[in-house]
């Protein structure tokens, strides 16, 4: 299978930033072959125009989020259908950011997932442990309790785990390679009881220069990058790693 390299621009690039990274992706993609499935997560207002830029390329657009509801008076958020409607194929749930600072609930993001699902979106739903937590030895506890929020039918639903140790989000510490086994075997474990074959990707703090040995550990099926998907020399090491 394909590996997955997602690209997570937050809220960070404004348009022009955005359509020169796109513009650059989509000629390296274009003249290139082999490569990883390459998932692009916009903030919102950017979907639709970096959709169009792809033209044609293999690479796919997800957003960082999305409604729990289906729609309806829900001032400021965006429902899985409007995001169909832009061309997404993915969809972040889950981030530590929006459970931190948006105090997303497990329950809440068991609807966004329910909802995302009814779409046929893909869902790249993150888990992963605070500093604290890995600390008081809670790693797989918190791992497996943020899993129990998916809803229960969702055998082969298109879906992605993303492992994303809360501690090497953003900080430039990523976990060491055991730890990274260590948790997608956790994960795919998991996930097997209730029968699904997800790919597990890995995320925090990938660069460049990490990226090779990251991707070759067994059970890393992709990365999910934040800063490094914003620099193209950076980002592109990371497709060809
Ligand atoms: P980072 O972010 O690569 O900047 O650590 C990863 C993420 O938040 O998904």
């Amino acid at each position: 299978m394909k590996k997955f390299i997602v690209a997570n621009w937050k809220m960070i690039p404004l348009r022009a930033e955005a359509k020169a990274l796109v513009e650059q992706l989509t000629s390296k993609v274009l003249a290139a072959t082999n490569l990883p499935q390459i998932v692009i997560c916009p903030p919102y207002p950017y979907l639709t125009f970096v959709q169009e830029m792809f033209s044609g390329a293999p690479i796919a657009l997800g957003a960082q989020d999305c409604s729990s509801h289906e729609e309806g008076a829900f001032t400021g958020e965006v429902s899985v259908t409007m995001l169909k409607e832009c061309g997404c194929q993915y969809v972040i749930i889950g981030h530590s950011e929006r459970r931190h600072y948006h105090q997303e609930s497990e329950e809440i993001l068991r609807q966004k997932v329910e909802q995302a699902l009814k779409q046929d979106l893909t869902v790249i739903f993150c888990v992963g442990e605070s500093k604290l937590q890995r600390e008081n030895e809670e790693t797989y506890a918190v791992i497996k309790r943020q899993l129990e929020a998916l809803p229960e039918k969702i055998s082969h639903a298109p879906l992605v785990i993303a492992y994303e140790p809360v501690w090497a989000i953003g900080t430039g510490l990523t976990a060491s390679f055991d730890d990274i086994k260590n948790a997608h075997d956790f994960i795919k474990g998991c996930m097997k009881k209730i029968g699904q074959e997800t790919p597990v990707l890995y995320g925090g703090s990938v660069t460049g220069e990490n990226a090779q040995e990251i991707l070759s550990l067994d059970n890393v099926d992709g990365v999910l990058v934040g800063r490094a998907s914003l620099n193209m020399e950076s980002f592109w090491k990371i497709c060809v790693a």
